[in-house]
């Protein structure tokens, strides 16, 4: 029987999550069918509870309802309790399970392009959602080291006291943007500002050796500086991919290879 998925947000046109988990359902056998689902803004339990009772297996879930979908599971991973969003939606046996393959999607495109983790040197910039997301799975990965840079420097010390404890083998610190200096083996761009096309000014005293910007599709000014100092940089087009591996290796239990997606 065909199975069951579905992605759920408000906006959600834009979404490639279906012609993702086709892709991965081609290449690894499942038969399964995967839509979009456009959920009312007040409207997400509702919507979500009925695609599970009509059958669905699993669901991925976007913005704005991946805090929402946190409140909603009745289990949690560790990576999603720490995150406190949930991107990854599945039942059984009535119990809404969720996940967050957001991080560990970052972390394999990162690695699937070569670039060293272990022991690393990690500047994250922006103190939101996406930068919360992605500190447990690099933390596990080997970084050694996390600065987190933002604008609001009240937000970015929030978040380095609610995951210290969690993420212990790692020294995480906090500063704000017209702090940044030093040198990072690896920054990455987790701000909103390349969604809303404002630019970011690096400074030339802040060295990284490779620049990872976890939008994709747009104009990044922190793209663009990357190129100017020649060092090794990607949009986030492999996080996406990452993160739709993870959770059809889940859903699944077949994991698809990333470079095969790329
Ligand atoms: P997300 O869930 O994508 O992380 P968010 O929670 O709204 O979205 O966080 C957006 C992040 O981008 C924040 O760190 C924000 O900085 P503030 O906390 O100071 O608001 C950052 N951001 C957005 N626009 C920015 C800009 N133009 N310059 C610098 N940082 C920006």
């Amino acid at each position: 029987m065909t199975k069951q998925f579905a992605v759920i947000g408000n906006p959600i046109e834009q979404s490639r999550s279906p012609e993702l988990h086709h892709a991965f359902a081609a290449k690894t056998g499942v038969d399964l069918n995967y839509k979009k689902i456009l959920a009312p803004l007040d409207g997400f339990e509702t919507t979500t509870k009925t695609f599970f009772s009509q059958g669905g297996i699993g669901m991925n879930v976007t913005v704005p309802f991946k805090e929402q979908a946190f409140t909603l599971c009745d289990q949690l991973t560790e990576r999603a309790k720490i995150a406190k969003a949930v991107n990854t939606l599945w039942m059984q046996d009535g119990t809404l399970y969720g996940d967050n393959t957001d991080g560990q999607g970052l972390v394999a495109a990162i690695q699937a392009l070569g670039w060293n983790l272990e022991n690393s040197r990690i500047l994250i910039l922006g103190a939101g959602g996406a930068t919360r997301g992605v500190i447990y799975p690099l933390v596990q990965a080997g970084a050694k080291k996390i600065v987190i840079a933002n604008r609001t420097l009240a937000r970015a010390e929030q978040l380095v006291n609610d995951l210290k404890d969690a993420v212990v083998q790692a020294e995480l610190s906090a500063i704000g943007l017209e702090q940044l200096s030093g040198e990072f083996d690896l920054a990455i761009n987790a701000t909103s500002a390349s969604l809303t096309g404002d630019a970011l000014q690096l400074p030339e005293n802040l060295i990284f050796h490779h620049a990872y910007e976890m939008a994709y599709g747009k104009p990044s000014s922190f793209l663009d500086q990357a190129q100017a100092r020649q060092v090794p940089s990607t949009d986030g087009f492999g996080m996406l991919v990452g993160q739709a591996i993870e959770a059809f290796y889940i859903w699944n239990a077949v994991k698809p290879e990333l470079k095969d997606f790329l």
